[in-house]
């Protein structure tokens, strides 16, 4: 008698155990056609979660390589790459020679090319970094992030402009 009674409750516990394996696979099944309905909507080629680069916000989201902006790119790298700024500038005929007049770039760029004129240095500056999008090296090694230049105070969300002294 009890043998039977201890069989009886194995085949129920069996039981049970069987349709919450069902019940728990099923479950699963629902989920992987509910993510394939997703997937379908996805328009081709867009990153799946895992595949999305970091946003490149410089000294936001990764670690600022340029924080005193211009002359951390416009410097001398080697005699045949030299890009300071009095050195591509004195390439420019009509261009005053600006290494005793200019200390702190871009500050001192501005007390000729002022804020509010045609000549303003923002309109310069956007304008050399952004022209030909499609060869521009500010764009294809630099991501043509603003905040190569721009800094941004996310307490108090205000925007600057790096600087810093002439490397010359
Ligand atoms: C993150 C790097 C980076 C920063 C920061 C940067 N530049 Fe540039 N700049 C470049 C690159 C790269 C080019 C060449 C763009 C091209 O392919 O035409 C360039 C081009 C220029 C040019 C055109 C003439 C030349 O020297 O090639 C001027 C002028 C210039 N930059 C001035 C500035 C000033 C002023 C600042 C700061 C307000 C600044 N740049 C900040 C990378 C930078
Ligand atoms: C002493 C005055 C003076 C200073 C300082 C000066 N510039 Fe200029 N810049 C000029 C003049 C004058 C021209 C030529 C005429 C024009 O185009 O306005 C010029 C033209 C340019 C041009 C080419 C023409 C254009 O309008 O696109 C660039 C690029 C430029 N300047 C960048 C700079 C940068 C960057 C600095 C600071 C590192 C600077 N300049 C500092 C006077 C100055
Ligand atoms: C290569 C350097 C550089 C890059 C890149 C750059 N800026 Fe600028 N930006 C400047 C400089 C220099 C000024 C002039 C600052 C001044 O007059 O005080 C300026 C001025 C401005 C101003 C006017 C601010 C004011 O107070 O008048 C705005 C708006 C602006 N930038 C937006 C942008 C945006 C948006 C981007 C990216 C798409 C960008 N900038 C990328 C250098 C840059």
């Amino acid at each position: 008698m009890n043998l039977t009674k201890n069989l009886f409750f194995k085949i129920i516990a069996l039981s049970i155990f069987m349709s919450l394996l069902l019940t728990l696979t099923s479950c699963r099944q629902v989920e992987v056609t509910e993510k394939k309905t997703e997937e379908e909507v996805t328009p081709e080629g867009t990153p799946t979660e895992e595949e999305k680069p970091i946003a490149f916000l410089p000294g936001i989201t990764i670690e600022d390589d340029h924080p005193n902006g211009c002359i951390d790119c416009h410097l001398k790298v080697s005699d045949e790459r030299d890009y300071r700024l009095n050195v591509t500038l004195a390439e420019i005929e009509e261009h005053p020679k600006i290494d005793q007049i200019v200390e702190k770039i871009p500050d001192d760029c501005m007390t000729c090319h002022k804020e509010g004129t045609d000549n303003a240095i923002e309109y310069i500056v956007h304008y050399e970094h952004y022209k030909d999008p499609e060869e521009n090296h500010f764009i294809s090694s630099y991501q043509g992030s603003c905040l190569n230049c721009h800094s941004m105070d996310i307490e108090e969300g205000e925007v600057k402009i790096k600087s810093g002294e002439k490397n010359w």
